[in-house]
């Protein structure tokens, strides 16, 4: 029997070292395992009297017990310190000084865009819109530019398919609308655009804004009214003028581009011109008894002017320090 005292001391030495708790489950094996010396000894009772064994078995039970129990208290003690040096590692200082809340704000080119469509729904033109990924038909053949032709050189596309594009400019959304509606219709469509461009002055994604007023009497002045009355209110300049200087576009006739009075001298911002009998045709309105106006602007311009940025790239380029100066 001493030599089970000496099994139990030598255990909880052993125990007492154990870091780890692997370790700790194969150093049990030692005692308690299949061919620990404890199950050994648990074995050999059969071996003695009858009158021994009862006192013999509850000896080695006893020592059994007191091994469980330091075993348990080991693994309590590694699982404790184990978790004590995880929350040291996580600790959180909750003195330091926070980091503080930053206030989000629009993007200048989108304030630029509410700007416009507020002044326009003002000048009482309704919203419409058209998606990006257009039809190449009304991109381009709907606006009077058949396959071949070498309008469609003036636009440097981005093609998804043989039959859809990135749309060029906003104005597919007008034979869009114009196939949904009767005149007489009024109605501005703002949103993205996409060409293979890029320098200073030309983004591969821009947006613009397409004007169109389709009624029975409607001419050029109205259109240079009504592109005069926004400007001076976008830039909030009453001296402000617009000059149109002859140009083409397939979809208009006569067309024009819209230069502004700027810093002395002119800026282009936009083209426009009435709208081509033949357009009018491909959606079925009267062309004898409507007619109309189109326009599209170039929103970046329209901010670069407004807050006067030299170089459009600056929009995209998710630097903080200048969006920021706009909020
Ligand atoms: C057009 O896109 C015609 N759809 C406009 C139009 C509408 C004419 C209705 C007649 C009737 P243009 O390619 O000129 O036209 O583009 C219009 C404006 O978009 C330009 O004046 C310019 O302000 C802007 N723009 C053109 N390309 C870019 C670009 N890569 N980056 C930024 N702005 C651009």
């Amino acid at each position: 029997m001493q030599e089970l005292q000496q099994i139990l001391d030598q255990a909880l030495q052993q125990f007492a070292v154990i870091g780890d708790e692997a370790e700790l489950e194969q150093v049990k094996a030692k005692y308690l395992g299949k061919e620990g010396s404890l199950t050994v000894l648990l074995k050999g009772l059969g071996k003695l009297s009858a009158e021994e064994r009862p006192a013999a078995g509850a000896r080695i039970n006893q020592v059994k017990q007191g091994i469980e129990a330091a075993l348990q208290q080991r693994r309590d003690l590694l699982q404790q310190n184990k978790l004590a040096q995880k929350l040291a590692a996580e600790a959180l200082d909750v003195t330091l000084p926070g980091r503080g809340l930053g206030t989000g704000g629009l993007h200048p080119v989108t304030r630029t865009l509410e700007r416009i469509e507020q002044l326009f729904h003002s000048l009482g033109f309704a919203t419409a819109s058209g998606p990006e990924i257009e039809r190449d038909f009304y991109n381009f053949t709907a606006l009077n530019i058949p396959e071949n032709h070498p309008a469609r050189a003036m636009h440097d596309t981005f093609y998804i398919d043989p039959q859809h594009v990135l749309r060029t400019h906003t104005s597919p959304v007008q034979v869009r609308y114009m196939e949904a509606n009767q005149p007489p219709l009024k109605i501005i469509s703002s949103g993205r655009v996409y060409r293979v461009d890029s320098d200073a002055t030309h983004s591969p994604m821009f947006h613009q804004v397409e004007g169109l007023w389709v009624d029975e009497e409607i001419s050029f002045a109205n259109l240079k009214g009504v592109v005069q009355d926004f400007l001076q209110r976008f830039f909030e300049r009453e001296d402000l003028t617009v000059r149109f200087r002859p140009s083409f576009f397939p979809f208009t006739e006569p067309s024009a581009e819209m230069d502004m009075s700027w810093n002395g001298g002119w800026l282009e911002i936009g083209g426009c011109g009435m709208v081509h009998p033949n357009v009018l045709k491909h959606v079925n309105i009267d062309s004898e008894k409507y007619l109309g106006f189109a326009f599209g602007l170039g929103v970046e311009r329209l901010a670069m002017l407004r807050y006067g940025v030299n170089d459009l790239r600056l929009f995209y380029e998710s630097d903080l320090r200048f969006l920021k100066q706009f909020n």
